[in-house]
């Protein structure tokens, strides 16, 4: 979800106002995709990289989140989603933890669309934080190093019980991976687009799916 504080400038707004369309942005696309048969969307919300933008920006993001946690939760449930949040949410402040266990705990049994929020969130991170856990199996004698796959390192990853994203959207026109669902995209289609993420709406989704139709997927085999 990239292009929020682009938004603003265009109309000489602060960054806040764009922030605040892109959570409305969000409502809609968490809207559509529930309508278009999607079974899961994951968002990129906050990067462990995040953390680096000025105090003030990050104490309005947070004030943003805190609040879609608590007025869209109700939709949420209502319409099916399963809310879900991936990163290192430790570093949250505790009455946000507390939303996202609330909600999470709330909408566990929705099964219409998977809603993943990653929030502090970042690739490499996650994937060294797996080879800890397995690094820890081994040390305890649980795990024999020649037993480590592909599988094994997946079911250590925050989406261990989600399915590897078919498509990754960035919007913005900038041409980045940013450290998002690195592991997870391997195969992943790549779709960029130039509109800016508080102007993105349920057509735009249906523009990308309508590119990543159009694409052949060979994983590696010859075509
Ligand atoms: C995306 O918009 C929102 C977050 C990363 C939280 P940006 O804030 O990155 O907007 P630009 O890139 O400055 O336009
Ligand atoms: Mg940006």
């Amino acid at each position: 979800m990239d292009g929020n504080g682009r938004w603003a400038r265009a109309r000489g707004l602060p960054r806040t106002v764009g922030h605040r369309e892109g959570a409305e942005a969000l409502r809609r696309v968490v809207r559509a995709s529930a309508e278009f048969g999607i079974d899961y969307l994951t968002v990129f919300g906050f990067s462990s990289e995040n953390w680096k933008r000025p105090p003030e920006e990050v104490t309005d993001l947070m004030g943003l989140l805190r609040l879609y946690l608590r007025k869209e939760i109700a939709e949420i449930d209502e319409n099916g989603v399963r809310l879900r949040v991936i990163g290192d949410r430790d570093r949250l402040s505790a009455d946000i933890i507390q939303l996202i266990e609330d909600a999470e705990e709330r909408t566990a049994g929705n099964t219409r669309l998977n809603l993943t929020v990653a929030l502090s969130y970042g690739g490499r991170a996650e994937i060294v934080w797996a080879a800890q856990q397995l690094a820890k199996a081994v040390r305890a004698g649980s795990l024999d190093p020649e037993d480590i796959d592909e599988a094994s390192f997946h079911r250590h990853l925050f989406t261990a019980d989600m399915p590897d994203p078919d498509l990754v959207i960035r919007t913005s026109g900038e041409k980045r991976i940013s450290n998002f669902l690195l592991w997870q995209s391997a195969y992943a289609e790549y779709v960029f687009m130039d509109k800016l993420w508080p102007d993105f709406a349920g057509e735009d989704l249906k523009t990308a799916i309508a590119e990543f139709g159009g694409r052949k997927r060979r994983y590696g085999a010859a075509g």
